[in-house]
């Protein structure tokens, strides 16, 4: 151990990272060894360059961007409509479709203490999200005679909160042969001054470093292995905080196969110029999702010649790809984007600091940047009563009141 602590202060030495051990001694042996083994793994140049470039906004010029064209479920023709689901269905059927749930998130605007999986929306039932999710994969399995393989990305955070769930609710009565928990990337957390942060305990502050991570995480746990062993062709990626998310489309798959495309997404229309979604575009040709945070109040306000928004198609984080463009994609590193938080951390006398105010950097990457390496990609817009019931803040829009008036109406329960 002694020589690992030398190893570790000579390389925080050299990145002016020092106050990582200020309270060392205080730790248990073993978190003594952790925190050691943790300093020696950070790549500290990288952090530095993310840390460096923490204001930075991605400006978005007219010149690049343009809208990207969609297909309307609602208004496809009969035919259209039969020959998708036709070729859809028989996908399915022959068990080409996997499904993934990402559920590494923290929810803090949800402010639930757990895994978003497993919220309580306030149904009479009082089914956890994990649990609606699952129903509609068993209704699917039911109607085409199969079992999807379902995959759950979960962060070291919440991973074992998650399985624990899963095993105490007996995985909802669904073949637990065919739900499989991976893990997605964390990041360590860097204060205002550009310091590395320790948590509570003292160790390490790590923050899931987004969903953009979750193509080299399926490569790396096996995941894309499983899928292709199981013959899977198309996986369906969505959040976990959707409770009218619908994982299995025929329509969706028909439409891209049809096509010879190998990436699909789905869209609902942007309530107003300032709903905190994505949206769809191109960029520079390819597809694109300017997100809420990043896209300029002129560009999100702007309306075209029939007075629609110009940037309207909200990206709802239900997208579809074919299994060879996700290998191809985990062998990319996607960008990263900061964000301003708040947090609670440890400081150099050992005192807990808590943020009431944004202190903190965090750094993820967006699934959605991996989608300007595609040639290309279908758009379908679905109907947002039918597909969009996002859980995201505790009250207000997007809130378990919202999301479980949608769950309601649509499937007619209470
Ligand atoms: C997200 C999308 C936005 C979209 C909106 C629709 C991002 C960055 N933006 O916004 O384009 O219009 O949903 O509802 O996703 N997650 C992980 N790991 C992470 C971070 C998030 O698995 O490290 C999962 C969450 O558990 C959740 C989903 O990704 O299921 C969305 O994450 P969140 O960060 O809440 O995104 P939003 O800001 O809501």
């Amino acid at each position: 151990m002694k020589e690992k602590l030398e190893a570790a202060k000579a390389v925080l030495e050299k990145h002016g990272q020092e106050q990582l051990l200020a309270n060392y001694e205080k730790l248990s042996e073993n978190d003594k060894d952790k925190l050691l083994d943790d300093i020696l793994t950070i790549d500290f140049n990288q952090l530095e360059k993310l840390y460096e470039k923490r204001n930075f906004k991605q400006v978005y010029s007219e010149a690049e961007i343009e809208p990207i064209s969609y297909v309307e479920k609602d208004k496809m023709s009969k035919e259209e409509r039969e020959k998708y689901d036709e070729i859809g269905t028989k996908a399915i059927k022959a068990g080409k479709l996997a499904a993934v749930t990402m559920a590494g998130g923290q929810g803090t605007r949800l402010g639930h203490n757990g895994p978003k999986g497993t919220f309580d929306i306030g149904l009479e039932s009082h089914k956890p999200i994990f649990e609606l999710l699952c129903e509609t994969l068993k209704l699917a399995n039911e109607k085409y005679g199969v079992v999807i393989p379902w995959y759950i990305m979960t962060s070291k955070e919440n991973n074992k909160d998650t399985v624990d769930f899963f095993e105490k609710n007996n995985y909802f009565g669904y073949p637990k042969g065919y739900i499989q928990f991976f893990k997605q990337g964390e990041l360590p957390m860097v204060g205002e001054d550009g310091k590395v942060l320790l948590d509570e305990k003292g160790m390490i502050k790590q923050a899931a470093d987004g969903h953009g991570g979750i193509f080299t995480s399926m490569r790396k746990d096996g995941v894309i292995y499983d899928m292709k062993a199981r013959g899977i062709e198309w996986v369906f990626i969505g959040g976990v905080d959707n409770v009218l998310v619908k994982m299995v489309d025929p329509t969706l798959i028909g439409l891209a196969e049809s096509k010879g495309i190998l990436a699909a997404g789905k869209s609902v229309v942007k309530a107003g110029p300032h709903e905190k979604v994505g949206v769809f575009c191109k960029r520079n040709g390819r597809p694109s999702v300017i997100e809420y945070s990043e896209i300029s109040k002129e560009m999100a306000e702007e309306t075209d010649e029939n007075g629609q928004l110009k940037y309207g198609e909200s990206h709802i984080l239900c997208n579809l790809f074919n299994i060879k463009e996700i290998e191809k994609i985990s062998e990319k590193n996607l960008p990263y984007h900061s964000a301003h938080k708040k947090a609670t951390y440890m400081n150099e006398k050992g005192e807990i600091v808590k943020g009431t105010e944004p202190n903190a950097y965090k750094f993820e990457a967006f699934l959605f940047d991996a989608f300007e390496s595609l040639d290309d990609m279908v758009i379908m817009r679905v109907k947002r009563e039918e597909e969009f019931a996002p859980v995201k803040n505790a009250e207000g829009v997007d809130s378990p009141e919202t999301a479980r008036k949608l769950y309601q109406d649509f499937w007619k329960t209470k």
